[in-house]
């Protein structure tokens, strides 16, 4: 069972570990510390039969909600966890009232980009350049809240 739950200190090896591991540009422990327990951020950590499968983070400003960073540990892709912390992500958007929740993923990164189509983000342009190591565009995808459903 994917039990989502918000992220502390105490996370914050594991997190680094996964950042080093699966990003070339990979967050620091103070970026991440930053993320908790800080108004209009959040880091939420997937448990899977009480054990760390994955991770998310967002920020919002005013009514725009971003997600900052997603990642499923190897062992547990594919079993459905990163839909569960997107699915999380937009509760917690709804919660705060927010408009829409915008991202930036590479543009050859297919399960990520298959993973937001799937839970209803569209794509909604390029951001050339974006990303270092390698030098890669941006695709910036975008999921709008209903306001019936705030
Ligand atoms: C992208 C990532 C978070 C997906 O996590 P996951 O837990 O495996 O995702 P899920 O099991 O919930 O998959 C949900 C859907 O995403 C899509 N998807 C996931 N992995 C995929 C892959 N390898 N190829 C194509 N589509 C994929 C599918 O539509 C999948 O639905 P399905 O299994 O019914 O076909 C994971 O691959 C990961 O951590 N990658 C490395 C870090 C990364 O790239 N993060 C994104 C940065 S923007």
């Amino acid at each position: 069972m994917i039990e989502i739950r918000d992220a502390g200190e105490e996370d914050l090896d594991w997190l680094c570990r996964l950042e080093e591991e699966n990003f070339s540009l990979p967050w620091t422990r103070e970026q991440l510390s930053h993320q908790i327990g800080e108004e209009g951020r959040a880091l939420l950590i997937a448990e899977s039969d009480g054990v760390r499968a994955g991770y998310i983070g967002m920020d919002s400003v005013l009514d725009e909600g971003c997600i900052t960073n997603v990642c499923t540990a190897p062992e547990y892709r594919r079993r459905g966890v990163g839909a569960a912390l997107i699915d999380a992500a937009i509760k917690r958007a709804r919660a705060w009232k927010l408009s829409f929740l915008t991202l930036e993923v590479r543009a050859s990164n297919a399960p990520a980009r298959g993973l937001y189509e799937k839970k209803g983000f569209k794509f909604v342009g390029i951001r050339p350049g974006y990303y270092e190591k390698p030098a890669e565009d941006a695709a910036i995808m975008t999921f709008y809240i209903r306001k019936e459903e705030l």
